[in-house]
């Protein structure tokens, strides 16, 4: 069993409140949220403003994935927009443990986000610092992927690291999740799973929830 989250990037954004209320209403356990600058990903998704109207349509843990260059310019901002994680990418941080000391300063469990390039023995000397690794099992910037089956052996991977280091980090997995693929993403050592498509373009979003929270 992992704990789901929900990605807003596939729910209607003309019925937000709606798309709220469908989340507080299931077994979600975060509401995940994915902001892109069109930099560090060739897609724009949204920011602070919708961040903050969300925040104040559910009670649940909001966990924000920036695919954006220089986050730390920005952390301050989404603290205030009502962040409970947020996630940085590996790739777009020269100062990585500065990064996340300021997102842990802030009051905000820290994640760090690995494209699916990157190895996990390349977060070996920030695995302790972080709570949360969210691993890409997509190329980041848009919903609707095919999952990358390689990602199983990262999981595996990382979760070794984590024994190893006594690290607290869970390992999340955002990107192509669904039905087909939930039970062996938890099997391998998957805490959280993010799903976008296979839960809002969902017939019963809300038992899609469900049934990927038994997997
Ligand atoms: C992609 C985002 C994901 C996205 C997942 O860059 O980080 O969170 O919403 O969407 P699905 O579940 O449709 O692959
Ligand atoms: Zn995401």
């Amino acid at each position: 069993m992992a704990l789901i989250a929900p990605s807003f990037l596939a729910s209607n954004f003309l019925r937000l409140q709606e798309e709220c209320d469908m989340v507080n209403n299931s077994v979600a356990d975060w509401l995940h949220l994915d902001v892109m600058d069109g930099r560090f990903v060739p897609n724009i998704s949204f920011g602070l403003p919708i961040i903050e109207h969300i925040r104040k349509a559910t009670s649940k843990p909001c966990d924000v994935h920036l695919m954006i260059e220089e986050p730390g310019k920005y952390a301050q901002d989404f603290k205030n927009a009502g962040a409970d994680h947020l996630s940085v990418h590996f790739e777009a941080c020269q100062n990585l443990h500065r990064n996340i000391q300021q997102i842990k300063s802030l009051g905000m469990k820290a994640g760090v986000a690995i494209n699916p390039h990157t190895p996990a023995h390349f977060l070996v000397d920030i695995i302790e610092d972080v709570d949360i690794v969210l691993v890409m099992s997509v190329n980041p910037g848009f919903g609707g992927q095919k999952f990358i089956y390689k990602t199983y052996d990262k999981i595996r991977a990382l979760k070794k690291l984590i024994m190893e280091t006594g690290s607290q980090a869970l390992i999340e997995i955002d990107g192509g999740v669904d039905l087909s693929n939930a039970a062996e993403l938890v099997l391998a050592g998957a805490d959280v799973l993010v799903a976008g498509s296979s839960v809002f373009k969902a017939i019963n979003p809300t038992q899609a929830i469900a049934q990927l929270r038994l997997a």
